[in-house]
């Protein structure tokens, strides 16, 4: 079993009560699940409340949730302003159509406020119903825009080992983990991988300048190899989520951003889970100072509550595809759907109101600084990361030279059963713990936090 596979395996095993086992036996008869897994499916939870940074299981158990959901619930759960704004927009009209021809006041000004959030010159928005659809709305439109400039040939997408970016078909290409694409082979041609900066792994050459830039010239290295005029675009998230909250070096999307520009290859802000203040910026390459020429955002836009996501399009490529005197046939939908962008609206009002950027940079500072004191001397702790409220342990073997656990070991599973045992859930990649709680969590669900995964780790670790 590799690493990756191991990111499959049942990552809970505690006992239900007869009548959370009842509706998981009622679920498996019909359900099919995101990663379906009957063994790990087994022992599943089945939530049925939520409060602030807490769900609710039908055993009236209380979990910390540790990962916001899927890392998008940065409110919390029971956020009345969020099913207020559902509700009042569903009784006055629950649907209309976003194709072209037709559009609605609540897409409107969503559409206004991204502009007035998002990077400066991203002024532009395609509104999907998550991220997948956003990635694959940015490679269609990046192959499209190399088309409109005469340079049909450019269609290739470079992205990321470890890179997450949904499993659509041309999402799946992208993204950097093989045991999304093995079973559904063969994949579309023309999509290729770069190692990523993952400071704790990460290799330079002893003559590197450092090695943010030693990995940020691999995509250089790519981009020769494919040959410039076929490479349409890179994707990379600004801190890589579901490969285990890789945080890059400083000097590595400033050096990404350059070779992009010298060999016309577009940047791709995959903001899916940075956006919106989890980083403790509004969006992830703000900390380095960078401007991507497409984004996208899906999870924390609505915290959740409805699914919405979207892409950001520079002004550069908008001119281009306004001027185009042609139709850009990629449409869905539920893209500008009404419900959504009412609940995305009252959402970023939350987000202002209460400061998410803020909220997330201090109580994210304050999480890994715990986490460190807590966790970093363990003889099997390799690395404790994060930036801003979005944070990993990574377990190792051998904390010298960085030798894995054997995937059988499953140090990460044992762990999360671990953590669930004492009231906490989240999710494992391998044998690194991730930690992105809602951005409305109290300081003291954010010491218990701390506390238990450090109980979890001596019950499993010593
Ligand atoms: C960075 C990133 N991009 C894209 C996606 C895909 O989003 P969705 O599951 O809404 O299709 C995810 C989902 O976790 C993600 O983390």
């Amino acid at each position: 079993m590799t690493a990756q596979q191991q990111q499959q395996q049942p990552q809970q095993q505690p006992q239900q009560q007869p009548q959370q086992q009842a509706m998981v036996s009622r679920d498996a008869a019909h359900l099919v699940h995101p990663l379906h897994n009957p063994a790990a499916h087994a022992s599943a939870r089945v939530w049925v409340g939520g409060e602030g940074a807490y769900l609710i299981d039908a055993d009236g158990n209380r979990f910390i949730d540790c990962l916001s959901g899927l890392w998008c619930n940065t409110a919390g759960n029971g956020r009345t302003e969020l099913a207020d704004a559902a509700a009042h927009q569903m009784r006055q009209m629950g649907f209309a159509s976003g194709y072209a021809g037709s559009t609605n006041p609540r897409a409107i000004e969503l559409a206004e406020r991204l502009a007035s959030l998002t990077y400066p010159n991203i002024n532009h928005f395609y509104l999907t119903s998550g991220g997948g659809e956003a990635t694959d709305s940015n490679i269609k439109l990046a192959r499209y825009y190399w088309k409109l400039k005469g340079q049909p040939e450019k269609t290739k997408v470079i992205s990321r080992i470890w890179g997450y970016h949904g499993v659509t078909f041309a999402a799946m290409c992208a993204t950097g983990m093989a045991p999304y694409w093995e079973m559904f082979e063969p994949r579309i041609p023309g999509f290729v991988h770069i190692p990523s900066p993952y400071p704790y792994l990460y290799q330079a050459p002893d003559d590197a300048p450092s090695q943010g830039i030693a990995a940020a010239n691999e995509l250089e290295k790519k981009i020769l190899e494919e040959g410039p005029e076929t490479v349409a675009m890179f994707i990379a998230e600004p801190v890589q989520g579901a490969g285990g909250v890789l945080v890059p070096q400083d000097d590595y999307f400033p050096r990404i951003r350059e070779i992009c520009d010298q060999y016309d290859v577009l940047l791709v802000s995959d903001e899916v889970i940075t956006g919106f203040g989890r980083t403790g910026c509004m969006f992830g390459l703000e900390h380095w100072g960078v401007e991507p020429d497409l984004m996208q955002f899906a999870k924390a836009v609505t915290s959740g509550y409805f699914p919405l996501g979207g892409i950001g399009i520079s002004d550069e490529i908008a001119t281009v595809m306004n001027e185009s005197g042609s139709p850009w046939m990629h449409a869905y939908t539920y893209s500008s759907h009404p419900v959504g962008c009412a609940v995305a609206l009252a959402m970023l009002d939350i987000i202002e109101k209460e400061n998410f950027v803020d909220q997330a940079r201090q109580k994210g500072q304050r999480l890994l600084g715990k986490l460190q004191d807590a966790l970093a001397d363990h003889p099997h702790v390799g690395e404790v990361r994060g930036l801003g409220l979005m944070c990993a342990v990574e377990y190792v073997k051998d904390k010298g030279t960085k030798e894995p656990f054997a995937p059988s070991d499953a140090i990460g599973p044992r762990i999360h059963a671990e953590t669930v045992e004492r009231g906490m859930f989240s999710r494992v990649r391998g044998d690194v713990y991730c930690i992105a709680p809602p951005i409305v969590t109290d300081e003291q669900t954010l010491d218990r936090i701390v506390e238990i995964l450090a109980e979890a780790t001596a019950a499993v670790l010593g």
